[in-house]
């Protein structure tokens, strides 16, 4: 399985995915050090913000309400943020393609 991750700079790369990490973790395990994810994982930082293709968005799901309110804090969201640690990985979600989010 796989995801695909556009970095900031508008470069798409596929990588391997693991079904059982979150989104999060194969990114950063990928090598993106773009995406800070600096409270690892506990959906308090906010700094692993990712934007989902719209394609997919219906898929992923929507944010938890904690996981909502933290992206208000952003001002990079859009109608398909989502923070990258809260998205479980699944067979179902093979061929996923994000995008890191600009920097708040
Ligand atoms: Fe901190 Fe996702 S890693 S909120």
């Amino acid at each position: 399985t796989k995801i695909t991750v556009v970095n900031r700079g508008g470069a798409a790369t596929e990588v391997a995915a693991q079904p059982g990490l979150s989104v999060m973790e194969i990114i950063r395990d990928a090598g993106f050090d773009e995406l800070l994810a600096l409270c690892g994982g506990c959906c308090s930082c906010a700094t692993c913000h990712v934007v989902v293709d719209p394609a997919w968005s219906e898929r992923v799901g929507k944010p938890s309400p904690d996981e909502d309110e933290l992206l208000g804090s952003s001002d990079h969201r859009t109608a398909t943020s989502r923070l990258s640690c809260q998205i479980n990985f699944t067979p179902a979600l093979d061929g996923l393609k994000v995008t890191i989010a600009p920097e708040d």
